[in-house]
């Protein structure tokens, strides 16, 4: 069977993760959560004071420490979830928090950031056989790859989801502060002027509002054959 690459775009918090996740799994890819490295650059930032009293990123300062922020992943044996990894150290938690998530469109939007992440996910990608989840993904990090899928759903299910997911994990979240993040983020993303969120001309449109997670992974796999026995 043919290997492939999987780009799978979309809008903040509307289950690419778990789709991307799940169809690697039943199909033995690798997945990369492409996020998640912008996630660890912005941990990075808040850890070395480099956002100034107002909360903006020192850029020039961040640019210098670019080549000293090393990301990787690796699979908890125990959990069998993919854990993210900054200079060595697991920081898949703090990833997640409501701090990081407010913090990291802007730090996402830089150009110089952009190309050093696009370039290590390019390399991630190179023998194929991957699925990687993000905003630019079908775009700018893979324009050729094999299966686009671009996801949405309305912004109030997506702060659903996230505010769910956050009290699951015992932490305190507000919805309206995450609806209002949510929409913000969908805003900086689709009007940034590096790689804005938008879908690629040749990826399938999937809106997951009213689907169920094995409804959607169903659909995702008969796509995934689609491409692959053609
Ligand atoms: O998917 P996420 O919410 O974990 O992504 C975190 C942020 O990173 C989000 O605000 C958009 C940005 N991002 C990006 O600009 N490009 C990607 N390929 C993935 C994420």
């Amino acid at each position: 069977m043919k290997k492939i690459v999987i780009a799978i775009d979309g809008f903040s918090s509307c289950g690419k993760s778990t789709m991307a996740k799940d169809l690697a799994k039943e199909i033995g890819y690798i997945y990369i959560d492409s996020g998640a490295m912008y996630r660890a650059v912005t941990l990075y930032c808040i850890e070395h004071d480099l956002f100034d009293p107002d909360g903006n990123i020192r850029t020039e300062a961040l640019r210098q420490h670019m080549d000293e922020i090393h990301i990787t992943f690796r699979i908890d044996t125990a959990t069998q979830r993919l854990h993210t990894f900054l200079n060595g150290k697991d920081v898949e938690e703090q990833i997640r928090t409501l701090e990081v998530s407010s913090k990291v469109s802007p730090v996402s939007a830089l150009d110089f950031v952009r190309h050093a992440l696009v370039r290590q996910q390019q390399d991630m990608g190179k023998d194929k056989g991957i699925v990687m989840d993000g905003r630019d993904i079908g775009t700018a990090v893979f324009p050729d790859a094999e299966l686009k899928i671009f996801v949405t759903a309305s912004p109030q299910i997506r702060a659903k989801r996230r505010y769910d997911e956050l009290c699951a994990k015992g932490q305190k979240a507000s919805f309206e502060d995450i609806l209002h993040n949510v929409e913000e983020r969908d805003r900086i993303d689709q009007t940034r002027t590096v790689s804005p969120l938008r879908k690629a001309e040749d990826a399938i449109l999937l809106d997951n509002s009213n689907l169920t997670l094995s409804e959607q992974k169903d659909w995702l796999l008969d796509q995934f054959k689609r491409v692959v026995y053609e």
